[in-house]
């Protein structure tokens, strides 16, 4: 792993414990931090450590006893509920927004896991992946607060403005919610982020994306004011001044090309049906509306705490 003795250096400093000041962003922050020099450069490296861990679980060495599952494990949990995001991804299901139009798109198509392993988004530059994982980076690069968004080596986001129709036709649930914001968080976790700075982050991402029929909102400031709703299911939590005028109801993606197991996908409210039908998973007693309200503790996983404490060990030796 190439960036293995900063991180190591870095955290043997200890400089990833110190609180973070109230003037310098979390990317700012962590780039110092972990990659030393406070550039364009390492600011989109950090991105690309952050988000291709939380993609495809943690692979950079050391690591501090935070295991990252990650998005693309197909066996998932989120609060003992079975979540397998793969056929959104693979192109196992009909749940990619093509103009309008629910298309299977393989979103792998970039070499899949081995590039991201070498930190890189993609081997092929024209592909899905390339332009989903570079298009991630620049994302939370503008939500983590990088200084250098937008300058010579941390291109500004150029992908779709309206999460909510980017997402629309995969219909997601707050479980599916919950998993992927938790290894987002984890992934942090796992690089020595402060719990106060995963909580602020998780915070974010829940009250920006996790509620249904969210009014327009402003992500990246360019764009303005967008829909932003992911989480679209019927069994997620209704958005403060809700606008449910501006939110289609669309039924759960076909089936394009994946052989689901039991507990794999889901087909839940179908056009504002109650009563789930759940294919297979352990939830049908869940009610939607006892998960009602997004908890950002929900996001820190048991043991975290000890996250600061994990990194003196594992590095005073
Ligand atoms: C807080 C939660 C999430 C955030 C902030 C987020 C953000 C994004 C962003 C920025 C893109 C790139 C859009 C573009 O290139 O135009 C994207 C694409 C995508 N996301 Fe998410 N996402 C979230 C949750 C999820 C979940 C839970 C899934 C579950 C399967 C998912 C699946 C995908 C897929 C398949 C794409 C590619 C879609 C396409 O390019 O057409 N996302 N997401
Ligand atoms: C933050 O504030 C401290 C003093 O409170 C100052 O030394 C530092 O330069 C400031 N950093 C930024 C990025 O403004
Ligand atoms: C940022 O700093 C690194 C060294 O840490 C250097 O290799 C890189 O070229 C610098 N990038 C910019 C844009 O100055
Ligand atoms: C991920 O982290 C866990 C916990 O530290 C560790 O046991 C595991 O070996 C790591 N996996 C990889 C592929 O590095
Ligand atoms: C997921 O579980 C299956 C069945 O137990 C196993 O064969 C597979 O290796 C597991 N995959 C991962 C990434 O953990
Ligand atoms: C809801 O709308 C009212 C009136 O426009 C506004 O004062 C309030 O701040 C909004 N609440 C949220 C959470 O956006
Ligand atoms: C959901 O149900 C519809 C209609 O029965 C079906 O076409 C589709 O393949 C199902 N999707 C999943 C993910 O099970
Ligand atoms: C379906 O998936 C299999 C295995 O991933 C692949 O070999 C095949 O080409 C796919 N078929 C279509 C029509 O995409
Ligand atoms: C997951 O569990 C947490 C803590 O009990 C709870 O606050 C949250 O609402 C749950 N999320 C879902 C989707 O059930």
């Amino acid at each position: 792993m190439r960036f293995t003795s900063a991180i190591l250096a870095a955290a043997a400093a200890g400089s990833a414990l110190a609180q973070r000041p109230s003037n310098t962003s979390i990317c700012d922050y962590y780039t110092t931090a972990l990659l030393k020099e406070n550039n364009a450069t390492n600011q989109y490296t950090l991105l690309t450590l952050v988000v291709n861990t939380a993609v495809i679980g943690n692979y950079t060495q050391p690591n501090v006893g935070v295991s990252v599952p990650g998005i693309l494990n197909p066996n998932g949990t989120y609060n003992g509920t079975k979540v397998n995001l793969v056929p959104y991804f693979n192109g196992g299901l009909a749940s990619t927004n093509d103009n309008g139009k629910a298309v299977a798109r393989n979103f792998l198509d970039g070499g899949g896991a081995a590039p991201l392993m070498k930190n890189m988004p993609a081997d092929d530059m024209k592909s899905n992946q390339y332009f989903l994982m570079t298009h991630l980076y620049e994302f939370f690069g503008s939500l983590l607060g990088c200084s250098q968004y937008g300058m010579k080596g941390f291109p500004e986001y150029s992908g779709d403005a309206s999460m909510y129709k980017v997402h629309k036709y995969m219909v997601l649930d707050p479980y599916q919610m919950g998993y992927f914001i938790e290894q987002v968080a984890l992934s942090a976790a796992s690089f020595g982020v402060a719990e106060s700075d995963i909580m602020a982050v998780g915070q974010a991402l829940g009250s920006l994306f996790n509620y249904r029929c969210e009014p327009e909102k402003t992500v990246i400031k360019a764009q303005g004011p967008q829909w932003q709703s992911i989480c679209t299911d019927q069994s997620c939590p209704l958005a403060d001044n809700a606008t449910c005028s501006a939110y289609e109801m669309v039924p759960q993606p076909a089936v394009a090309n994946a052989t689901l197991a039991m507990g794999e996908g889901r087909n839940a409210s179908m056009s504002g049906s109650a009563t789930p039908t759940m294919s297979g998973s352990m939830t049908g007693t869940a009610s939607p509306s006892a998960s009602a309200s997004f908890n950002a503790a929900a996001i820190v996983a048991p043991g975290l705490t000890g996250v600061a404490a994990a990194i003196v060990a594992a590095f005073a030796l």
